[in-house]
């Protein structure tokens, strides 16, 4: 199979990864819950992995690194934490239900910016406007799991540091491929995944946290045991119950790897391989690719249509032919809305580190086979 759906979860990890899940597996138990050899192997991967999860973000202390079960976990607490019903909150059209629907079960105002795709300066300047009427919170995407358009993230966070607006961003398309700066953005929160672009399994997340939080889940967090209620203490006061230490493992050694080969090479990487697919899908007839001119616009995915050709019904037939990719709305639905590929969706490709180049070759060149037996 040739992988081409990394915006869902990232398939091929590092070697180190697996070997990591598989040791912690056979030789560690929980951490802090005793002080006996397999618990102190546990607790110490916990903390390598909050520090250098703080080290690869610009975290300050490596306890305000939470470890969650996914993004939407993560964005779960962020929003349960700021927002309150009614509150004004600015978003962006390109918003997945992680952000939405939280923000519809905590009686938000969701109020998204008008923003033309693959145009930042568009996105600020309404961000600009709106906020200036006032706002209780900004909860925004970096990178739309649907386009991989780039939002001007230092920008935004520039306008709620002026403005006292708390902001919370959902890293989940760019943890791992674009640069993040959590002390210098300002962020009241920032959520991602550990199983996208940081290369740990699934079940693994992480949320950053610039201030305390509410808890979402209340139970055992190995400290304070003699309280009825969580530790008012930052990460335990978030992380109730057994942690998932093999997923850690892997993040952990997932992290290393993204350190290591640093996001701006894996950046580089990924926008050659879109920059490849563009060119190459834009060359069939009937094909309409979303890609903007400037490639730094664009990161990790991107999305096309083939004529009135169904996006499921095309990414089934790529299926067919050995492609795995993913069709319809994306969990984004306003993100299609707005872009004007709604009902319908579209096919969305998405690479990784080790995504090649033979890969998406052969991706446009099953497109072209597909157009011309049903032309
Ligand atoms: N949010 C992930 C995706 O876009 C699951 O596929």
């Amino acid at each position: 199979m040739i992988y081409l759906d990394n915006a869902a979860t990232t398939f091929t990890k590092p070697a180190e990864v697996y070997g990591a899940v598989a040791a912690a597996m056979k030789s560690m138990t929980s951490p802090g819950r005793g002080g006996y050899a397999s618990a102190m192997r546990a607790a110490d991967t916990v903390f390598r992995c909050r520090e250098t999860a703080a080290r690869l973000f610009g975290v300050t202390s490596p306890e305000n690194v939470v470890f969650t079960m996914n993004a939407t976990h993560a964005l779960n607490i962020a929003v349960r934490s700021v927002v309150r019903p009614g509150m004004r909150v600015i978003t962006t059209p390109w918003e997945h239900n992680s952000v939405l629907r939280p923000l519809r079960a905590a009686g938000a105002d969701i109020c998204p910016v008008r923003a033309e795709l693959f145009h930042p300066d568009s996105a600020l300047e309404s961000f600009d406007e709106m906020t200036r009427r006032g706002a209780g919170c900004a909860v925004l995407c970096h990178v739309s799991n649907v386009f991989g358009c780039v939002l001007p993230l230092d920008e935004i966070a520039q306008v709620c540091r002026m403005r006292g607006i708390p902001l919370i961003v959902d890293a989940s398309q760019s943890a791992g491929c674009e640069d993040i700066d959590m002390e210098a953005l300002g962020a009241r929160f920032i959520a991602m995944p550990g199983h996208k672009g940081l290369y740990g399994p699934q079940g693994t997340g992480l949320l950053l946290c610039g201030g305390d939080a509410e808890p979402l889940l209340y139970g055992g967090s190995g400290s304070a045991s003699e309280l009825e209620t969580m530790p008012a203490f930052l990460p335990d006061m978030l992380e109730a119950g057994t942690h998932n230490v093999p997923g850690i493992a892997g993040l952990l050694a997932g992290l290393e790897y993204v350190l290591r080969r640093t996001p701006a090479a894996v950046r580089r990487h990924e926008r050659e391989l879109l920059r490849q697919t563009a060119r190459g899908l834009s060359e069939i007839g009937g094909v309409t690719v979303y890609a903007p001119e400037d490639p730094a616009r664009q990161t990790g995915c991107l999305s096309f249509t083939i004529g009135d050709m169904g996006s499921e019904r095309a990414a089934e037939e790529l299926g067919e032919m050995g492609i795995a990719v993913r069709a319809g709305l994306h969990c984004a639905p306003m993100a299609h809305r707005w872009a004007g590929t709604a009902p319908d969706g579209t096919v969305r490709v998405s690479v990784s580190d080790f995504s090649r180049r033979s890969d998406v070759a052969a991706l446009v060149s099953a497109v072209r086979k597909l157009t011309k037996s049903k032309g």
